[in-house]
């Protein structure tokens, strides 16, 4: 019996794999699953404004939240739950005295769930999107055809997303941090100066400048009409009248050097064609203009970016976002999220004719910074 059982778990080992191994694999696997759950229960809560109601609140039980938001108190009970689960909220039990259950978003939690407007950390608005119906049906054919999907083809609420995600850093640190960190960049803002924002999306950045340096004139630059929308519609509400935006790709910038400053925002390497924009950009630029990129941070080596902890989730966007987008016309370029890396920008900024290329680390945990100049 006992040689039996002996040979019976050598044969195991040699035709099957560890139990515990494929166990372990299993629980990691089943770990994003339940990241793909929590997502969507933060994309409620911030959609909801739950997190809002909770910043600065302190332990509610459950009838508090609903009168606070007005929601029914069954929903709320699960999803606080849940995000006591999840460690995302903070759980108080009901006590013997009849306490109800509490949940809390401690000061921390609402830095990165509420404090969209000041708090470089805030992350929910992340989760914020919802994809085109047929997203991942079109994603699954570009593994035959070669050709992603434009940004506009993304879905509508993917430029709301993407401000919303980047937003925290536009707001916080563009104007008190960045622009004063290049030189001569600042003076010629509040002098009067000719600017452009290539790829500029749904135009934070923009209209953040625009309101900062009044003597100055904004243009941004973009292909997506969805991006569009929300940028005009956000510098009319501000009553900004030193914006323009162009429904145009950086390919088309004027030919002649009209821009004292032009920056690119998480962009070039979203375009089908970089090369060819930052050409674009050389020749729109006065002899003694300055072009700031911010770029994602990458080695551009894969070994070494496995030392970031979020590369997988920077894979995913780029699988489902910025390569889809970069390859969304015949022979784009494709580089993808990680793929405008220090080396990469210096070789493309300098073959354009730029003479002049400095990085900058501002420590944004997801991108670096270069100043460009000719
Ligand atoms: C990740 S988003 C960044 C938007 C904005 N700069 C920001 O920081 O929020 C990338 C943007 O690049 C734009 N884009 C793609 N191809 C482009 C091109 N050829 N010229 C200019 N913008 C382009 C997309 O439409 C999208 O709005």
């Amino acid at each position: 019996m006992g040689n039996d059982q002996a040979e019976t778990d050598a044969q195991h080992s040699a035709d099957s794999p560890d139990p515990d191994e494929v166990g372990a694999y299993a629980f990691a696997v089943w770990g994003y699953k339940q990241g793909e759950m929590v997502s969507l229960m933060i994309h409620l809560g911030d959609r909801l404004g739950l997190y809002r109601s909770m910043a600065g609140a302190g332990a509610l039980t459950i009838a508090e939240l609903a009168t606070a938001t007005g929601y029914h108190e069954r929903w709320l009970l699960e999803w606080c739950r849940g995000q006591a689960a999840a460690g995302l909220l903070a759980y108080t039990a009901a006590d013997d005295a009849g306490a109800g259950e509490r949940f809390e978003l401690t000061p921390v939690g609402a830095e990165v769930m509420a404090h969209e407007d000041t708090s470089l950390a805030f992350a929910a608005g992340a989760f914020s999107a919802i994809p085109a119906p047929d997203f991942v049906d079109r994603l699954a054919e570009a593994f035959t055809t070669g050709i992603g999907l434009s940004w506009d083809e993304q879905g509508p609420s993917g430029a709301h997303r993407t401000e919303r995600m980047l937003g925290p850093w536009t707001r916080v640190a563009f104007v008190p941090t960045i622009i004063p960190a290049l030189t001569g960049v600042h003076d010629k803002l509040v002098a009067g100066a000719q600017v452009a924002d290539v790829g500029c999306g749904a135009g934070l950045a923009l209209c953040t400048l625009a309101e900062a340096f009044p003597n100055s004139t904004f243009h941004g630059f973009d292909p997506s009409g969805n991006a569009l929308d929300l940028a005009r519609e956000k510098a009319a509400t501000a009553g900004l009248s030193n914006v323009e935006f162009h429904h145009a790709g950086g390919e088309d910038l004027p030919a002649d050097p009209t821009f004292d400053f032009v920056y690119t925002f998480d962009c070039l390497h979203d375009m089908t064609r970089p090369a060819e924009v930052i050409s674009a950009i050389r020749r729109s630029m006065a002899d003694d203009g300055t072009w700031l990129i911010k770029d994602i941070r990458s080695s551009g080596d894969f070994v070494t970016n496995q030392k970031n902890p979020m590369l997988a989730m920077m894979y995913g966007f780029s699988v489902s976002s910025c390569m889809s987008s970069a390859m969304s016309e015949p022979g784009g370029a494709g580089l993808g999220t990680l793929g405008f890396s220090p080396p990469v920008a210096e070789e493309m900024v300098r073959a354009a004719g730029f003479g002049h290329f400095e990085l900058h680390d501002f420590e944004d945990p997801s991108n670096l910074y270069y100043e460009v100049r000719i």
